[in-house]
């Protein structure tokens, strides 16, 4: 199969934000998932470069328009890779390719007679480069500039596209996937109740000269739409490419609400006075808003996703759009929210799932992947294996019809089962049990197999985090290559490949002030000032005491002091340590009985007596500044030497 599947050509008046970026990153994770399903993909994105705004942006800067479309066109260009967001081809419609095909398009329209010359007035939004009709103002504003539109009138060139409504009627209501989801395919429908007038698409050139000139009159350039649209089709080599016939049977384009009408309205029935068929599917989505408003450049509360990126990784940003937002509806953007999910969903569930389950094939497998053992499957086994399976069907179906949440929320549901599976099955226990081998490598079978199937399922979203995946189960070639058909059934994994655990997919971020990830070590060493501050310490620290159970066997008084016993201990082999509990204990009470001890100090003098080690006791002051002083003790019976943990 094919597939084509396009963004908007983004306006070259405003640096790339959130809301340009989330729908190119939608568009890289389905053209992604389409690869994965086998498919050959020609995915394309770009800059929309002429028109009203950006030669007034272009007036404001001081700069000739080209030059100022030339900076922001690279700016979106470099801002793609940081997202993992990788188009096979970047139009601009500066592009002389693009500009001819446009021209060709005007000329045979126009010899059809589609076009023609007639006076007009109407109310213009430069902001939507559009002529609006009353019906859309809000209190006299567009509704999305919050301007008033310009009243215009003058003479230009118009195209036919009342002539198209009918048709275009009959192809939205017999296609019922041509505009998803629903409730735009409503919207348009419910537009075109109403007559459908026809579209102006030339401007002046006594107004505007930033523009394709119209072939048959070099007193006007072409409407920016008119141009922008054909991006869609020049890109893939109209008229005559040798591709161009397979890809635009299998077109698909990717949009906000914003941009309804051209693509919904103005480009089928375009496409129809072509002669060519429409494009397959049309996928809108809602807006990112900052509290309730639509980020955009000129209410001026973007979020930058270069930004983003830097502070908390690719995958993360990706993850947090694709999960946050669901297809066709408004969804906000905050940090804190995305460092919630980042902590819990990723960090907590898939990291330790995936690390927790690596280190257990590391310790229980000596790092490779067991053959199960068929005779201790159990029922509980074969319910989490449909599971998984259902999940990749699900997954299928969500993502086919961009419901990336839902997808995602398909695969968290086996992550946190996989989690859950662990902790039922305490894999710690069947390693103490050497009767239980074979089910725990069962075990571990399930999970390195389970752990495939989300890595090749996560791809799409997270393209870095799943190569670290695969690299860590030994799977790198199988991923590049893999396609959803075969690797995305059960049972795939290959027992015998050596893992390499340790991979840390997801460092926890800080919660309370959203601090950037910090490299590793930085990390660390930070946490240990932070802890020391406050008088903790790690488990590491904690760790490197050697603490043990010893029995005295001797005891004398030091000759000169008080407070200080020489004691000869077990533990097991003997050693002299040497306690200040001199004023508590006689030195006879304490022959035979069980102390604790830290048995790794540093020796140290003590009136002449070398003490190898340190008896532990608890002490208590009480009000008149009297001390108490009892020694610690284990509760039973234990064999000196055993070691406290
Ligand atoms: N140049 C036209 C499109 C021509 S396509 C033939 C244009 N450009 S734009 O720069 O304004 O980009 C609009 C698109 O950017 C939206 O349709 C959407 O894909 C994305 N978004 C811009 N702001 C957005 C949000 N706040 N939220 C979600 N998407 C947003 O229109």
């Amino acid at each position: 199969m094919t597939t084509y599947i396009t963004t908007p050509i983004y306006y070259v008046n405003a640096m790339p934000h959130l809301g340009h970026a989330y729908t190119s990153i939608v568009t890289d994770a389905y053209s992604r998932y389409r690869r994965l399903c086998g498919d050959e993909v020609r995915f394309q994105t770009g800059t929309d470069e002429h028109g009203e705004k950006i030669f007034q942006a272009a007036e404001q800067e001081g700069v000739s328009p080209k030059e100022y479309a030339d900076r922001i066109s690279a700016a979106f260009r470099q801002t793609w890779p940081l997202l993992g967001v990788r188009p096979d081809h970047f139009i601009r419609t500066t592009d002389p390719e693009h500009i001819k095909t446009v021209q060709d398009i005007l000329q045979q329209v126009h010899d059809r007679g589609d076009i023609y010359f007639s006076e007009y007035s109407g109310l213009y939004c430069r902001g939507c480069e559009r002529f609006l009709t009353a019906k859309e103002l809000v209190d006299g504003n567009c509704p999305d500039h919050q301007q008033p539109p310009t009243a215009i009138a003058e003479q230009n060139y118009f195209f036919r596209m009342s002539k198209y409504q009918d048709w275009l009627i009959d192809h939205i209501r017999n296609n019922p996937e041509f505009i998803t989801p629903e409730r735009y395919r409503n919207e348009v429908l419910a537009f075109l109740k109403a007559p459908l007038e026809d579209l102006c698409i030339s401007r002046p050139t006594s107004r505007l000269t930033w523009g394709i000139p119209l072939p048959f009159d070099d007193k006007f350039v072409t409407y920016v739409w008119f141009d922008a649209l054909i991006n869609y089709l020049t890109g893939i080599g109209y008229p005559d490419g040798p591709d161009f016939d397979r890809y635009w049977a299998a077109a698909e384009h990717v949009i906000a609400k914003d941009i309804l009408k051209p693509h919904a309205i103005y480009w089928p029935t375009m496409l129809r006075a072509m002669g060519l068929p429409p494009y397959r599917r049309l996928h809108v989505h809602g807006y990112w808003n900052v509290d309730e408003t639509k980020m955009s450049k000129s209410i001026g509360n973007v979020v930058r996703p270069g930004e983003l990126v830097e502070q908390y990784g690719v995958d993360t940003v990706r993850y947090f759009v694709l999960r946050e937002m669901s297809f066709g509806l408004d969804a906000s953007f905050s940090g804190r929210a995305l460092v919630a999910r980042r902590n819990s969903d990723l960090a907590n569930d898939l990291g330790n799932l995936f690390s927790r389950s690596l280190t257990m094939i590391d310790k229980y497998a000596d790092g490779i992947v067991p053959e199960p053992d068929a005779g201790t499957m159990t029922d509980a086994d074969r319910e989490l294996i449909a599971n998984v399976e259902r999940m990749v069907g699900e997954y299928r179906q969500a993502m086919d019809g961009f419901g990336f949440n839902r997808a995602l929320q398909e695969i968290w549901q086996v992550i946190g089962r996989l989690n859950r599976f662990i902790v039922t099955n305490a894999p710690w226990e069947l390693a103490r049990d050497p009767a239980q081998k074979g089910r725990l490598m069962t075990m571990l079978f399930l999970l390195a197999e389970g752990l495939r199937l989300i890595t090749l399922v996560l791809q799409p979203f997270m393209p870095e985090t799943a190569a670290k995946m695969a690299a860590a189960l030994g799977l790198e070639t199988e991923l590049e290559t893999a396609s959803l058909e075969k690797a995305g059934r059960w049972g795939q994994m290959v027992p015998g490949h050596r893992i390499s655990p340790g991979a840390q997919l997801f460092p926890r971020l800080d919660k309370k002030n959203n601090q950037p990830p910090q490299p590793q070590q930085k990390q660390k060493k930070k946490e240990k000032e932070a802890a020391a501050e406050e008088g903790l310490v790690d488990f590491d620290q904690f760790g490197k005491l050697d603490l043990r159970v010893a029995e005295v066997v001797a005891a004398e008084k030091i000759k000169k002091s008080a407070k200080l016993l020489k004691l000869t201990l077990k533990a097991p082999e003997e050693r002299t340590v040497v306690a200040g509990i001199g004023k508590h204990y006689q030195p006879e009470e304490l022959i035979g009985r069980q102390v604790l001890i830290v048995a790794n100090l540093k020796p140290v003098k003590l009136m002449g007596v070398t003490s190898h080690g340190m008896v532990l006791a608890a002490k208590e002051i009480d009000a008149d500044g009297n001390e108490q002083l009892v020694l610690s003790t284990v509760a039973g019976a234990i064999a000196p030497g055993s070691k406290v943990a």
